[in-house]
């Protein structure tokens, strides 16, 4: 079975402007390139005083065009034949130099001509110090290019090259390259509300110690992200401390929620946040990896060292057993199953009927912490195999499957 890759021989046009963080540039190029991406670029005036075009050229493995073409005499209209090529436009950083006459509707160079004659969606990621963001003068003109349909990513806060820390940051370019990857994404999943638990949970022995696992909750951020970009209303419920991801603000283009995570520590936790998204949600990932037992009794304060400690255990909630049990038929459940591998198969298979799930991923003990692994899924007909699946494309596949 293929899987999507959303970048896969998208023709992407980036516009580069004149400002400080016009270096990070390279490193999109190579980053969208790597994902399969045709990249052409587009320089302003004040970007060729940064940067020579041939690192761009160089780089993307194609003309980077500058204004000496914008009027060549070649028999086309250069500007006219840009806009049509690309399937997406980023301008990348957007100077407020830019952005103003753009806001004004001005094609007095090759990219604003470009952008003023094209029909495909353009991404504007400004990046300028503080002050020239929260001029009334660049509000005014970042208001004026929403209104007329360009998407305007917010830029980040922290230190700027300037010296000064606050608003104006170029983002990361993991996070440039997931906003378009988000934006070619199939949207399968629109109206949907989304359930997935993820990570280990904690069982306490006394207050600073605890029984836990290796999970690291690779597999339902990576489910998290993919059903945010496909629409869904995403609620994460999350056994780590911290969310040590990046995952972008869709907020330029979408109107779905960003994903929220509720913090949890035990399986009770996680239970009972799970309990209470379920009856809202039409489908729910069982990603998370509760411990299965916990002390009977948790010993308040510290325990004092001794030669030996025997801890009496009882059964958590089967958090996925009984929401599962209660699922309506309009409702589809996803179950985990971690195994030892000669067994996993036919442990598998038993666990999804019990445990009422319509589909099962199950994957070996080796999976926990990596970011690829074999899996085998089971859908309500079929039993589909993977190698050396990375969990990005594992999350891919799966909500490939339901929507289709
Ligand atoms: C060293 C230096 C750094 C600059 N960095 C920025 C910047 O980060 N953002 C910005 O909006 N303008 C910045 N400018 C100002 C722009 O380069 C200037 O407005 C230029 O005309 C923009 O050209 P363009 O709109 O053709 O790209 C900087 C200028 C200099 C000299």
């Amino acid at each position: 079975m293929s899987f999507s890759e959303p970048l896969r021989n998208k023709k992407i046009l980036i516009g580069v402007c004149g400002g400080i963080a016009i270096y990070k540039v390279c490193e999109l190029i190579r980053k969208l390139k790597n994902e399969g991406a045709q990249i052409t670029t587009v320089l302003t005036t004040g970007a060729e005083k940064f940067i020579n075009p041939v690192l761009f050229a160089s780089l993307s493995e194609n003309k980077a065009y500058t204004n000496e073409d914008f009027f060549k005499p070649e028999g086309s209209i250069l500007h006219i034949e840009l806009g049509k090529y690309p399937d997406v436009i980023l301008v990348v950083p957007a100077t407020a130099s830019f952005i103003s006459k753009l806001a004004t509707g001005s094609a007095s160079e090759l990219l604003l001509a470009t952008l003023l004659s094209t029909k495909a969606p353009v991404y504007i990621f400004p990046s300028m110090n503080t002050s020239m963001w929260e001029h009334p003068a660049t509000k005014e003109n970042i208001e004026r290019l929403k209104r007329y349909d360009y998407f305007v990513y917010d830029p980040s806060e922290g230190p700027l090259a300037c010296g000064e820390t606050g608003k104006g940051r170029l983002p990361e370019i993991e996070e440039i390259s997931e906003v378009v990857k988000a934006h070619f994404v199939k949207k399968n999943l629109l109206g949907k509300k989304v359930l997935i638990t993820g990570g280990p949970t904690r069982e306490y022995i006394d207050e600073v110690r605890f029984i836990t696992n290796a999970s690291s909750g690779k597999t339902a951020f990576f489910l998290a992200k993919e059903a945010y970009y496909r629409g869904a209303e995403v609620h994460l419920v999350w056994g780590l401390d911290t969310f040590p991801y990046v995952l972008p603000k869709l907020n330029c283009f979408s109107k779905v929620p960003f994903p929220k995570v509720y913090f949890v520590k035990t399986t009770k936790e996680m239970f009972e946040t799970a309990k209470s998204l379920f009856p809202q949600c039409n489908i729910s990932i069982f990603a998370g990896a509760p411990c299965d037992f916990r002390p009977k009794s948790s010993f308040k304060g510290k325990l004092k060292k001794k030669e030996t400690l025997a801890i009496d255990l009882e059964l958590t909630e089967d958090i996925a057993k009984i929401l599962s049990a209660e699922k309506t038929e309009k409702q589809i459940t996803i179950g985990f199953a971690l195994e030892e591998r000669k067994k996993l198969l036919n442990y598998a298979k038993k666990k999804k009927k019990k445990k009422n799930f319509d589909y099962l991923v199950a994957n070996p003990l080796d999976a926990a912490g990596k970011f690829e692994s074999d899996y085998v899924i089971f859908t309500p007909k079929d039993l589909l195999e993977f190698k050396n699946l990375p969990k990005f494309q594992l999350a891919r596949v799966l909500f490939d499957l339901l929507g289709s």
